[in-house]
């Protein structure tokens, strides 16, 4: 039994990759299974909050009670969040979203070979995506935002740095890409004060600290 500690709260959280498509059977995506992401959505909605789930592509049932929105690109993603952003509490980024798309989308399947004989390689020209989280964190009343650094090396420095370049108030560090796919994690929450370490668990008892946590700075947020 969890305590209905986010009774009363609205929180919106994305998760999973985004796929980005270069013909109608190719694309960029990468290997977030999203699990992290749906353990916060499956502990928020226990913890009595009123869950909205933005999911890019990914092979993971709805957790209870979630309401749940099926996105691809990270345009897709964008345009699902932000109608939402200013009528939630909390705002949870959790999805790996891919930084470039291709330039163009080709509406047919781009052929191997054009003429018989002839080796083509195509150049695939990029996009920049646009940042999520930081378009919500730049809203003029943001709801509470929290961002997560998947890195391999100086997890806490690169944390820092992030939550400064986002402007949000508290980042979650994990060390990725070690904990994609896996049914553990260690969290790491940065925040202006510093950092605390949640020790090596299973995803959804560390999703219920960190929404334990949210729910302690939501009582003092925003500060006047
Ligand atoms: O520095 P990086 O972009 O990897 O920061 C990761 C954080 O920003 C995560 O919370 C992720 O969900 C969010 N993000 C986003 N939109 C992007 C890129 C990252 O919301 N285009």
């Amino acid at each position: 039994f969890q305590p209905k500690v986010l009774a009363g709260r609205k929180l919106l959280i994305t998760a999973g990759p985004t796929y980005e498509a270069i013909d109608p059977v190719r694309g960029i995506t990468n290997r977030s299974s999203g699990k992290m992401g749906f353990a916060i959505a499956r502990a928020a909605a226990e913890a009595g909050a009123d869950v909205t789930l933005v999911a890019g592509p990914v092979h993971l049932p709805t957790p209870l009670g979630v309401r749940r929105i099926d996105v691809m690109s990270a345009r897709d993603m964008l345009e699902a969040v932000m109608p939402l952003a200013t009528s939630h509490d909390v705002f949870v980024a959790t999805a790996a979203v891919a930084d470039w798309r291709p330039a163009q989308t080709q509406a047919h399947k781009i052929k191997k070979n054009a003429a018989p004989g002839e080796a083509q390689v195509p150049h695939l020209a990029l996009a920049e995506n646009p940042d999520i989280l930081a378009t919500v964190a730049a809203l003029p009343q943001p709801p509470l935002c929290v961002g997560f650094a998947a890195e391999s090396q100086d997890l806490v420095k690169h944390a820092r740095e992030k939550r400064q370049r986002k402007n949000v108030p508290l980042i979650v560090g994990n060390l990725g890409p070690a904990t994609f796919g896996q049914d553990d994690n260690t969290l790491v929450l940065v925040d202006a004060r510093g950092e605390r370490e949640l020790s090596r668990a299973d995803k959804l008892t560390l999703a219920r600290e960190l929404v334990r946590d949210i729910a302690q700075r939501l009582t003092t947020y925003p500060a006047l």
